[in-house]
């Protein structure tokens, strides 16, 4: 299959041994299942069955968008239909539960792929009650609604579904009618073979009202070696899922951080301005990269722009541009600049109004980063929209962009926004679900002064290490969380 092919299909196949691991969480494989495989690709899971001899080759039905597979599938002796599973199953006959085990890898196509854009508005009709965001949540609607009573479903996913807010409504679908028996997280490096990194998880799910006192097992294996199923055990209600805020399926139990989340009365972003940047449409021909002259920064010349810092700050038909992404926290030497005149400016796609913050000073919240990531923004620069959000405080006087980026850099905001969204991509959404806590004024001012001193350090010296003030605003802010929860109970 060639390259372009594979990847609009979706198709990075599951390696021997999760699906080894997966057919063994199914509990009753006997002479009266009847299993489907809804995207069989190489045909895997039949195989490892078949070579069992859990299952007979009459007993097993896959289908596949792709004739390709066809002639290796039907060598196996089971039945085989070739047929784009998501649109051509009959819905109007066939939502009649007719197998007893569902087992698949399906594709994990999400909205920007070229299936959901050609085909968006026929799957609009079928999966409106879960939303049309990725193939792989359609494949888990579709065929948990193809299982019979007590019928058991076990996919190998992207986890994107576990707290994003997209999938909101794929949760609490899944929440109500199945039994979550176990959610296991895998290596990001499962598929390193198939030339992708990304971030799986297993789940087995049982059709049935789930019991009162259920208890879903979420399995962490994400630091496991390969192949190794053994991972850190959390159990989590399923009935206390369904009580947080989004249904994000969230493992850890820290009660404290959930109690904040869904009863805080405001939110931080009700003292903040601004969010949403813009994008230039060509970077290329718009940007440049900034030199700094007296300073040693390498500078990758090849095919760039480039832009002294001096004629910058004289206003010289350029701005600074933040750009980035990453896990810098307090403070980072801007590293673009956008090309800023009447005439570029109509070509940008940028929201009115943006330049009214162009005197204020704002901080910078990365989009795409693997812990959150605060840090000063420079007065009078733009920003790009999805890697670098930039808010301004309302009332600096009283909350100053230094409270900010201490409480956001905060040990208890990073775990805050890992309930939110656990991804690497942070949207302006998850921004505005975070709590404000009512700080007493002594430990705002702690909160700023401290988050200003790591600040002008590390302008003066990027390697400086601010690890015990930090540890001193996360003290504050542990300290109000705990108090919160009291308040409440
Ligand atoms: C991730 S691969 C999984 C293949 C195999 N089940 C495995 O785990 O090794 C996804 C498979 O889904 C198939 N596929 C993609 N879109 C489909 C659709 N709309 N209907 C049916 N099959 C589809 C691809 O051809 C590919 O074989």
């Amino acid at each position: 299959m060639n390259k372009q092919l594979k990847k609009d299909l979706g198709a990075f196949y599951t390696p021997a041994h999760t699906a080894s691991y997966m057919i063994s969480l199914f509990n009753k494989l006997n002479e009266k299942a009847k299993l489907l495989e809804p995207c069989g690709g190489d045909g895997i899971f039949i195989k490892s069955i078949l070579n069992k001899k859990l299952l007979k080759p009459k007993q097993i039905e896959v289908w596949d968008i792709n004739l390709q597979v066809e002639k290796n599938i039907k060598n196996l002796g089971v039945k085989f239909t070739v047929k784009d599973t998501l649109l051509e199953t009959n819905l109007k006959s066939s939502f009649q539960p007719i197998f007893t085990h569902v087992i698949g890898n399906p594709p994990y196509l999400n909205k920007q792929s070229l299936y959901i854009k050609n085909n968006k508005n026929k799957l609009k009709k079928i999966y409106k009650e879960i939303g049309v965001n990725d193939t792989y949540a359609m494949f888990i609607y579709l065929c948990g609604n193809l299982l019979s009573q007590n019928g058991e479903l076990v996919f190998i996913i992207s986890d994107t579904y576990r707290t994003l807010g997209i999938h909101k409504k794929l949760r609490y679908w899944i929440l109500n009618n199945f039994t979550i028996k176990e959610i296991t997280l895998c290596p990001p490096s499962l598929f390193k073979d198939s030339g992708t990194m990304i971030q799986t998880s297993i789940i087995h799910l049982v059709k049935n009202k789930f019991p009162k006192n259920h208890k879903i097992k979420f399995n962490d294996c994400r630091k496991n070696e390969l192949g190794d199923y053994k991972g850190k055990i959390w159990m989590v209600s399923q009935l206390d899922i369904l009580k947080y805020p989004d249904y994000v399926f969230y493992f850890k139990n820290n009660i404290n951080l959930l109690n904040v989340l869904t009863s805080a009365n405001e939110k931080l972003v009700d003292f903040l301005e601004g969010g949403l940047g813009m994008h230039t449409t060509n970077n290329k021909q718009y940007l440049a990269l900034i030199d700094y002259k007296d300073e040693n920064i390498q500078l990758n010349k090849k095919n760039k722009n480039i832009v002294l810092f001096q004629n910058i700050k004289q206003g010289n038909g350029w701005k600074i541009y933040h750009k980035t992404g990453g896990n810098n926290k307090y403070y980072k030497k801007p590293k673009y600049a956008i090309k800023w005149n009447k005439e570029v400016i109509k070509k940008y796609k940028m929201l009115n109004g943006l330049e009214q913050y162009k005197e204020k000073q704002g901080f910078i919240i990365s989009g795409v980063c693997s812990s959150l990531s605060a840090r000063l923004a420079y007065k009078g620069a733009m920003w790009e929209s999805n890697k670098a959000m930039c808010f301004f405080p309302k009332n600096p006087r009283k909350y100053p962009v230094y409270f900010f980026i201490g409480l956001l850099n905060s040990k208890p905001y990073n775990e805050l926004i890992k309930i939110i969204n656990h991804t690497n991509s942070i949207q302006i959404r998850d921004i505005r679900k975070l709590p404000m806590l009512k700080f007493s004024k002594k430990d705002l001012k702690q909160i700023s002064q401290t988050s200003k001193f790591i600040i002008d350090n590390l302008k003066k010296n990027y390697a400086f290490d601010f690890k015990k003030y930090q540890n001193s605003i996360n003290k504050i802010i542990i300290k109000y969380i705990k108090k919160y929860e009291k308040q409440k109970s």
